[in-house]
Order: C-alpha cells, then sequence, then structure tokens
C-alpha cells in the first residue's frame, strides 16, 4: 500500500506569532485547486475556496477545517458578494472549464469561463490585497497556449500556432491565451503582482477521467479489465507530473517577487508516448487489460489535430525557484489506483509488476537549442 506524499517541507510556513496567511483558492474543489488547499492548510494558512462543482467535488476538500471556508458559487458572482474588507493576501486562480473536450462539447460555456471570470477575479484582485493593495496573484494556465508548433520543447517566449477558429478545438487555447494577456496587463497597468503557470499534464489522485482525461481513464480501465483506448497510433507524447509536484512549487512561485509578470512552464519534462503510458498502467497494477488504437475520428470528429509532441522547457523555473518534481509516475499511478479501491495485493491479472524507468530525457534537438525532446498534448486527449 503506498503512502499518500505530502510536500509540506518545501513551503515556509508563517513566522511564529504572525497572523495566518489569508488565501483564496479558486477552483479548490477541483482536482489540482484540492490539492493546493490541502498543501495551504498544512502550511497554517486560512483558506477560502470559491468553486461552482460544475467539475470539482466538495469531497475533495475536508469535511470540516478550522481555516477553511468553501463558497459553492460561480466565482463572479462570489466575488460581488465579498465586502470591500474582504482582503487575502494571495490568490490562486484556477476555476475553469478544463481539458479540450469540455470546450469541443460545450464551447460557450467554456469560452465564457476561461475569459469572464478570469477579468473578473483580476480586477477584485487589484483592491482587495492588505489593506486594500493588490493581491499576489497567480493565474494557472495550460501548455494547450502554445497550439502547435513545430519546434520541442516549448519555451515560455516561443511564438503560438494556432488551427482556424472554425475548429472549436483552438477555443480552449485561445481562452486561455486572453487569461495570460490580462493577468500580465493588469500587471503592466495595475500594478498587480501577478504570474503566469502554464501547466502541462498534470496528474494523480482524485483526478476523474469523464471529461477525457488519459491516465485516470486508462487505470479505471486497468481495474477492470477492460481494453485500454489509445488514440492514433499511440505513438503520440506526453510529460505527466504528479499533482503533488506541481503544487508544491506554486506558492514559491507566488512568493518570490521577481517572478511577478512572468509565464512559467510547470511540469516534468520526462517524456513518455501514450502507448507506453498504458502499458506502464497495466504492468503497474498487473492488469490483464490489453491495448487498443481507435483512430482520432472515431472519438472527436472528423478533422480533430492533435499534436504529436508536448514537451516543457523547464530552464526558467529552475532558475527562479529551483523546480525538480519528485514523484516517480509508477507512484502516481499506484496512488490514482488506491483512490479508486486498488490494493497492491489484489492484482487485476497475471503480468508482472515492473518499476516504469524514465522513458526519454530531454533529447537534444537543433531546432531548440540544444534542449528538446518529444511530447504531445493529452489535457483530455489521449
Ligand atoms: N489538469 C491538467 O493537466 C491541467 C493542464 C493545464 C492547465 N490546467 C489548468 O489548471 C486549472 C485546474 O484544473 P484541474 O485539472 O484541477 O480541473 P478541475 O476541473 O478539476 O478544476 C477546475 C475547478 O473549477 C471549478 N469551476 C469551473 N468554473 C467555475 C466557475 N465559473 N466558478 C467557480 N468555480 C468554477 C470546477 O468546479 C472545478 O472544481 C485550470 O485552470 C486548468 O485550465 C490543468
Amino acid at each position: 500500500m503506498s503512502t499518500p506524499v505530502r510536500q509540506t517541507d518545501s513551503v515556509a510556513a508563517p513566522e511564529q506569532g504572525a497572523a495566518p496567511r489569508r488565501v483564496l483558492v479558486t477552483g479548490g474543489a477541483g482536482f489540482i485547486g484540492s490539492h493546493l488547499t490541502d498543501l495551504l492548510l498544512a502550511r497554517g494558512d486560512e483558506v477560502t475556496v470559491v468553486d461552482n462543482l460544475s467539475t470539482g467535488r466538495r469531497e475533495n476538500l475536508p469535511a470540516r477545517h478550522p481555516r477553511l471556508r468553501f463558497i459553492e458559487a460561480d466565482l463572479s458572482h462570489a466575488l460581488d458578494a465579498m465586502g470591500k474588507g474582504e482582503t487575502f493576501d494571495q490568490i490562486y486562480h484556477l476555476a475553469a472549464a478544463v481539458g479540450v473536450r469540455l470546450v469541443v462539447e460545450r464551447p460557450i460555456e467554456s469560452i465564457d469561463t476561461n475569459v469572464e471570470q478570469t477579468s473578473a477575479l483580476l480586477k477584485f484582485a487589484v483592491t482587495h490585497g492588505p489593506a486594500g493593495r493588490p493581491a499576489a496573484t497567480l493565474i494557472a494556465s495550460s501548455s494547450e497556449v502554445y497550439g502547435k508548433p513545430d519546434k520541442s520543447p516549448f519555451s515560455e517566449d516561443d511564438d503560438v500556432v494556432y488551427g482556424p477558429t472554425t475548429k472549436a478545438r483552438w477555443s480552449y487555447a485561445a481562452s486561455k491565451a486572453i487569461d495570460e494577456y490580462l493577468a500580465l496587463a493588469y500587471h503592466a497597468q495595475r500594478g498587480l503582482p501577478a504570474v503566469v503557470a502554464r501547466f502541462f499534464n498534470t496528474v494523480g489522485p482524485r483526478q476523474v477521467g469523464s471529461y477525457g482525461m488519459v491516465l485516470p481513464n486508462f487505470v479505471a480501465s486497468a481495474l477492470k479489465g477492460e481494453d485500454l483506448i489509445v488514440h492514433g497510433d499511440g505513438r503520440q507524447s506526453r510529460c505527466f507530473c504528479d499533482v503533488r509536484d506541481v503544487v508544491a512549487v506554486l506558492p514559491r512561485l507566488l512568493g518570490a517577487p521577481e517572478t511577478h509578470g512572468r509565464v512559467f512552464n510547470v511540469g516534468s519534462d520526462t517524456v513518455i508516448a501514450i502507448a507506453d503510458l498504458a502499458g506502464a498502467v497495466i504492468s503497474t497494477l498487473s492488469s490483464r487489460s490489453r491495448v487498443r488504437l481507435v483512430p482520432y475520428d472515431a472519438v472527436f470528429g472528423a478533422g480533430f489535430e492533435d499534436l504529436r509532441q508536448r514537451q516543457p522547457d523547464l530552464r526558467r523555473i529552475r532558475a527562479a525557484v529551483g523546480f525538480e518534481p519528485r514523484i516517480s509516475l509508477e507512484r502516481t499511478i499506484q496512488d490514482l489506483a488506491t483512490g479508486m479501491g486498488w490494493t497492491p495485493d489484489q492484482p487485476r491479472g497475471d503480468a508482472r509488476v515492473h518499476t516504469i524507468a524514465a522513458k526519454t530525457k530531454a533529447t537534444p534537438s537543433p531546432a531548440s537549442g540544444g534542449r528538446a525532446g518529444a511530447s504531445g498534448s493529452g489535457e483530455g486527449g489521449a
């Protein structure tokens, strides 16, 4: 049985006798937001979570905690209801319509959510910091913002390349790009201490597969002994980072003033092909399942565009806050499966459990200035 990992050691607690930090987490009942909330509570903060539970779950958060306040509401409504005296030392904005599949299925609501809620949040943040000053604010963005460039790995200042507006798939990327423009504009024009975190594929316990997230779907299928459905030829590749590694770095990013007004890739740069990921799930969980390849068109309709490679260049975040993911993919798979009722002594088949070695690490490519490798999208696709 694997033990839950807590990485509170890397986050500074308030000084002895100091008032607890007041922190707002939007989307805090979601997958990433709930792990961040756990971390902030563990370091002694007073946390207000606003979430409309559209994709999040109340049970992701502690049922009761003396320093947790949960507000179930649309973010913009909750912000309107908060009085002038309601101030926060830090704000983490994670509420969003997440993933390519959700946006393809419900484009109007998704674009509205991602743009309008972020606009409302940034306006609020300017006057709701300590003593009415701006509050330090982290905006969750996505590697989807890069679109479909030819080069890999992706660096924060790279050009972005999208498909036509007739393909709803690109509206998620565009909506997140608008969020970034807004955050950077509020920093430049209103002095908001804002930082943009571009998350690459984030995985781990509490992630659900309902909107097409690849790893929870693989794990659920493996536990049932069903086929693991891999889109295309399965050679498209991604980098997966455990959510507990991701949330551990966010307070450090927001707490370092030199990061304000800047964009940071956040994720792992270890590359794995989706078919290999499926194989890793099967072997880690000793499942009888098999991998089945299904054409993209059959899942997303004609003309769906996916990326072959997606890998972050992590030099900027390493230089700023020394980020290094620590949790292995094998551990992540086990913990995700444990959350679905799996125990290691109840294998689902006869495959041997093996340790997953890191697949490829930053294969140099001339196009990327000596750092590169292969990765891909996967926020909602496999
Ligand atoms: N999971 C990933 O791999 C990944 C990758 C890139 C970017 N991100 C970004 O990270 C953030 C968190 O994503 P997640 O994976 O935890 O997804 P999630 O769906 O679990 O979390 C989003 C949360 O926002 C809430 N929400 C949505 N609209 C809201 C609104 N109008 N008002 C209040 N709450 C609202 C949802 O109920 C949910 O709890 C998002 O901004 C997402 O775009 C995630």
